[in-house]
């Protein structure tokens, strides 16, 4: 999305975590949806708030951008 939230057309070749090309993960669509849902039904019940002051730092050891530490976050139950 642009920051004025409009739909931004990418190539699909900067996108790896499901490969790209004729191999290319058949069970992307799928699991598109399925993050989709668990983050939607996260928000929906739970007011998320990440933990300020704490050291955030980005890896790419592995294929897909991961975070080395994780990234804290409070839950509280929406009512
Ligand atoms: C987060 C979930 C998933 C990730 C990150 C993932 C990632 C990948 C990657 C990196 C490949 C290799 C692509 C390449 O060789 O260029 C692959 C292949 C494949 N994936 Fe997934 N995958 C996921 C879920 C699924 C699911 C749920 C299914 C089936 C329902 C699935 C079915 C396949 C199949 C059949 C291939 C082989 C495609 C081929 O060689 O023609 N994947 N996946």
């Amino acid at each position: 999305m642009s920051e004025v939230g409009e739909f931004v057309q990418k190539p699909a070749s900067l996108y790896l975590p499901f490969g790209v090309g004729p191999r290319a993960c058949l069970g992307k669509e799928l699991s598109v949806k399925m993050m989709k849902t668990v983050a939607i039904n996260v928000v929906r019940r739970y007011e998320v708030k990440v933990v300020e002051n704490q050291r955030v730092a980005m890896t790419n050891k592995v294929l897909s951008l991961t975070t080395r530490h994780g990234l804290k976050v409070t839950l509280k139950k929406r009512l």
